[in-house]
């Protein structure tokens, strides 16, 4: 008989925790944030200069730097900072001329800012389902792509890589843009080239438990000289402010054509941006060589089938989802609880006793006429598979003590399942 001791027995029948510490989130205050980031604000502070459209010559303007900067790292020519993620990808959406009532696809596992961008820009979102990595499923895709469907938004959900080049190829065969919702992958690259330059446009942004953190804001990264002359002027450039953005050469529309909505960003993130940009090179390989460590311990582990990724490195690793294939949502229940009582932060994306953003059956905005089963219904594979997969955050912060923590609360609670 295997001898149990205290540590072997799980905390939740009264065994030994595998950690006491509160497990680190963002919203806990474990952000990657120091003097620099600091000096940054206060430098803009000291300007006496908040709004991103001064008597200062452009370039000199926080901001300014920052979307040139930014340009610099993507090797895009144009990029515009903008208030949030959602702003960046509705106002890519309304340079790119969709239009009121066109539909546009996105996938069923995804915070619920992707469609609801998707709607502020004045379109219907069509749910595509996942794959059994809750990547967007390109033969769904390829179903849905009927006439009325005039773009396609790609999500890298939770910093992993979705299929890009295969999705780029569907959409480019329908005629229709493609968008990326890159908001949990900034820095993450894909066969060299980084996530936000596949499409028309890429999405960002840098609210608190993003790569770079300003508490909020974001931008948006495009070749397409059109698309971003609009989104300039659609984000509250008036009054030619929008010269600023493509001297030296004028702008080939007027600023008095479209409506402004005043996503812009201010100088204060634009200062934090700049200098957290420097760093993100460090922050990305902080997540990766996190999860790369947890997840080689974690890969062969039964019952659960760790998220895999379309290419060797085509995450960032900010969180930890593995699916327990066939549990009930009793079963599933049972892993988070097992879970939480080692101390590991852990929720089942599909526990309805909590509503998760990130699963489309909660997206009722969307469904008025259907009922929460119906809905979850009409996407049975996505359903299944959202309602199989626990979801721990992995922050910036965590130590290798904590990465240690994680791998032995989910390998106790591994072997007491079986
Ligand atoms: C996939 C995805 N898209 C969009 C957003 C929205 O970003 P923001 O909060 O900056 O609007 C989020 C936020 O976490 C997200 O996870």
């Amino acid at each position: 008989m295997a001898h149990i001791t205290s540590a072997s027995v799980l905390a939740l029948n009264g065994g030994e925790r595998v950690r006491t510490a509160e497990w680190p989130t963002y919203d806990k205050g474990y952000v990657d944030l120091n003097d620099g980031d600091e000096s940054a604000a206060l430098r803009a502070i000291k300007s006496r200069r908040l709004f991103r459209y001064d008597n200062r010559p452009h370039g000199e303007t926080e901001v300014a730097r920052l979307e040139k900067e930014l340009a610099g790292f993507f090797g895009s020519p144009y990029v515009l900072a903008c208030s949030s993620g959602t702003t960046a990808l509705a106002l890519a959406l309304l340079g790119a001329g969709i239009r009121p009532g066109d539909k546009v696809a996105c996938p069923a596992f995804t915070f619920a800012a992707t469609p609801s961008a998707i709607m502020l820009a004045g379109a219907t979102p069509v749910v595509v389902e996942v794959d059994e990595n809750l990547h967007m499923d390109p033969e769904d895709l390829q179903a849905k792509l009927t006439p009325d469907v005039k773009a396609v938004v790609v999500v890298h959900m939770r910093g992993f890589a979705s299929d890009i080049e295969r999705l780029v190829s569907i959409a480019d065969a329908h005629g229709v843009p493609l968008f990326e919702d890159a908001v949990p992958a900034l820095g993450v690259d894909v066969g060299g080239r980084k996530l936000g330059t596949f499409g028309r446009a890429g999405a960002f942004s840098t609210q608190s438990d993003k790569t770079i953190n300003t508490g909020e804001g974001g931008f948006l990264v495009t070749s397409d000289r059109d698309l971003f002359e609009r989104a300039v002027v659609y984000s509250g450039a008036y009054e030619r402010q929008i010269e600023r953005h493509t001297d030296p050469s004028p702008p080939t529309i007027s600023d008095l054509s479209l409506p402004i909505f005043s996503f812009r960003l201010d100088e204060i993130r634009g200062a934090m941006a700049r200098h957290q940009l420097i760093g993100l090179e460090r922050r990305v390989a902080t997540f990766q060589d996190n999860y790369r460590y947890v997840a080689s311990h974690l890969e062969s582990l039964e019952p659960i089938r760790l998220r895999q990724p379309v290419a060797e490195d085509a995450f960032l690793g900010e969180s930890l989802n593995f699916r327990i294939p066939g549990a009930t949502d009793r079963q599933v229940n049972w892993f988070v609880e097992a879970l939480q009582a080692e101390g590991i932060g852990t929720r089942a994306l599909g526990d309805d006793s909590r509503p998760n953003n990130r699963c489309f059956w909660n997206w009722r905005f969307l469904f008025p006429d259907e009922t929460r089963q119906e809905t979850m219904d009409h996407y049975r594979r996505s359903t299944t598979l959202l309602k199989e997969t626990l979801d721990i955050p992995m922050s910036i912060t965590l130590t290798k003590a904590d990465c240690d923590d994680l791998v032995a609360a989910v390998s106790k609670v591994c072997d007491a399942s079986y």
